[in-house]
């Protein structure tokens, strides 16, 4: 499935994407990388990658929706079937995400619906949770909400930082999203009732307990 990635920075996870999509019989192909933001690093990456880069600079229009348009044009233009966000900080209105509708992906660095928006881990800390992790979930317009399609618990450590809590979140992130990447492009799923349900999957994974239990 020809999938686009949208990010404004790094781009680490658009990297997971794309190492993924080269290996063997992987459902999706990364055929463009959108950003933004002009001095976006993951361009560079991109680029190195031969895959197709274009700047969207968001300061350039005074609407979300025209801003919109030419995203959608370039969508359009390289053929893409699937978007996924990946650090991607414009929040994008019922205007683009009806037109793709079921067919944006995006990842957000905490359990949600817990934690929505910015400073996820500054906010988890502060709240003393034992567990906070990575979600992605299709796309609806408001803010990191919509269908979850994966999620992974990560353990938040008595003496974390937001960043080393972010890098440990990071690296769940990094495995989690070419996972459910796979899943959609590979027609594994669908929606019903606004929640996500998975071909083949009926198998509890791993449970995690945080502090780890043991004997009283
Ligand atoms: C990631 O942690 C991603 O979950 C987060 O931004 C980071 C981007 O890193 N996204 C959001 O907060 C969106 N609400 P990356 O550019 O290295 O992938």
């Amino acid at each position: 499935m020809k999938t686009a990635v949208l990010i404004s920075g790094r781009g680490s996870n658009m990297q997971a994407l794309v190492k993924a999509s080269q290996t063997d019989g992987y459902p999706a192909d990364i055929v463009r990388v959108i950003s933004n933001e002009p001095t976006a690093s993951g361009l560079d990456f991109a680029a190195r990658a031969r895959i197709g880069t274009d700047v969207v600079n968001h300061r350039e229009f005074d609407r979300r929706e025209s801003f919109e348009d030419v995203l959608h044009e370039r969508l359009v233009a390289a053929e893409v079937e699937l978007v996924c966000l990946a650090g991607f900080m414009r929040l994008l209105t019922e205007h683009f995400v009806s037109r793709w509708f079921d067919r944006i992906l995006n990842i957000h660095p905490s359990l949600l619906p817990a934690y929505k928006g910015l400073q996820t881990h500054e906010r988890v800390i502060e709240d003393g949770v034992r567990f906070t992790g990575c979600t992605i979930h299709f796309v609806r317009p408001a803010m990191d909400s919509g269908p979850i399609i994966c999620q992974a618990a990560v353990p938040v450590l008595q003496d974390d930082t937001a960043d080393v809590l972010a890098t440990r979140v990071l690296e769940a992130e990094h495995r989690c999203y070419p996972y459910a990447l796979s899943l959609v492009a590979s027609g594994k799923t669908s929606i019903v009732d606004e929640k996500v349900a998975i071909d083949g999957v009926t198998e509890l994974g791993n449970v995690l307990v945080n502090p780890p239990d043991g004997p009283a």
